[in-house]
């Protein structure tokens, strides 16, 4: 139903590829999740079934065609058969809901008959009856995603593809649109869907293929979500004074700069000792009463930040426009 041969892919002007060796069949009528850190290519995956991109190398077919071949003028066609949801639903905003689920039939030419037909059955499937007047606005984000999915059903595709689709819902309301694929997928419909939601992916005990940087690294017929160690965790945060993060910031700033500082030589120790040996003693701008005594400074012993002439004297230096 879907193959991946080898597939890489290499967006331009990037140095890694988004994928890379990816190896996969899906059969009719399997629900697959497609899980992995965020830019591991999960996205490009589904561009490539719904040829909205084409592979750098390898193939892709879908529904026995190979897209690499497939002309540009048959695409939309193809498509057809494809249903596709997305975490940001993308409904028409000026359209009814009605209208959202009718479009697509009505530009690829369907009779108004069926229009008529498949509309209100792709919305009572989703559980939408009653709701095609509105606009989508007037629905919550669960509903606004309902629509998407009747829409995505109403030519009846055998495959439908879902990027995150519950990425923007509340977890409530996740369930209902994770029970509403299943369902779907019930009925016949291949799955194929892009999440980050750990707990659905444990909890569901479907086929799951991981990627990493672009890689295949995991394809199991019963999975959970495996790796976690991606998935940001909250830790309490640690107040830090003005003066500590400060501190840790010039530390930083030395470290940065250390890093391209050669190592001093006995050569160069001794020619500094000489250059400073050879300067006049400075006379005080201003009489002291308490002379201030500097002890004798071993060049070998001057910290990081003399070295680097990062001491008070330089502070009145410019260091670019100010305006
Ligand atoms: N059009 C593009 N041009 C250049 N690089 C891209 C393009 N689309 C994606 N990428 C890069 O390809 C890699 C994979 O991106 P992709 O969107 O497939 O990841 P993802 O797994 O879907 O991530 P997320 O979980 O954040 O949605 C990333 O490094 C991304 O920056
Ligand atoms: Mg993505």
């Amino acid at each position: 139903m879907i193959r991946f041969e080898n597939v890489t892919k290499r967006y331009r002007g990037t140095k890694r590829p988004a994928l890379a060796g990816v190896d996969f069949e899906v059969q009719r009528g399997e629900f697959v999740f497609l899980v992995g850190a965020s830019g591991s290519g999960k996205s490009s995956c589904l561009r490539l079934i719904l040829r909205e991109d084409v592979p750098t190398t390898g193939r892709v077919a879908v529904l026995g065609r190979d897209l690499r071949s497939l002309a540009n003028r048959k695409v939309p066609y193809f498509r057809r058969h494809i249903g596709s949801v997305f975490q940001d639903f993308r409904l028409l905003s000026s359209k009814t809901v009605f209208q959202n689920v009718a479009f697509t039939l009505q530009v690829t030419g369907s009779s108004r008959g069926f229009v008529q037909q498949a509309v209100p059955e792709a919305l009572a499937l989703v559980g939408l009856e009653g709701k095609e007047k509105r606009m989508p606005h007037e629905l919550s984000g669960g509903e606004q995603q309902r629509v998407a999915i009747a829409r995505a059903l109403v030519n009846r595709p055998q495959v439908l593809l879902a990027d995150e689709p519950t990425g923007n819902l509340d977890p409530a309301t996740s369930v209902d649109i994770m029970q509403l694929l299943a369902r779907i997928n019930a009925g016949g419909t291949t799955v194929l869907m892009a999440t980050h939601e750990a707990a659905f992916v444990d909890q569901m005990q479907r086929r799951v293929i991981e990627l990493k940087n672009g890689e295949m690294v995991r394809d199991e017929t019963h999975g959970g979500y495996g790796d976690r160690s991606m998935i940001p965790q909250l830790a309490p945060e640690q107040e830090r004074g003005a003066a500590a993060t400060a501190a840790l910031t010039a530390v930083q700033e030395v470290q940065r700069q250390t890093e391209s500082l050669q190592p001093l030589t006995a050569d160069m120790i001794a020619s500094m000792k000489a250059a400073r040996d050879a300067q006049p003693p400075a006379e005080p701008a201003t009489p002291r009463t308490h002379p201030v005594l500097l002890p004798e400074v071993d060049v070998a012993e001057l910290g990081v930040a003399d070295r680097l002439g990062l001491s008070a004297a330089d502070d009145d230096e410019e260091v670019g426009p100010t305006s």
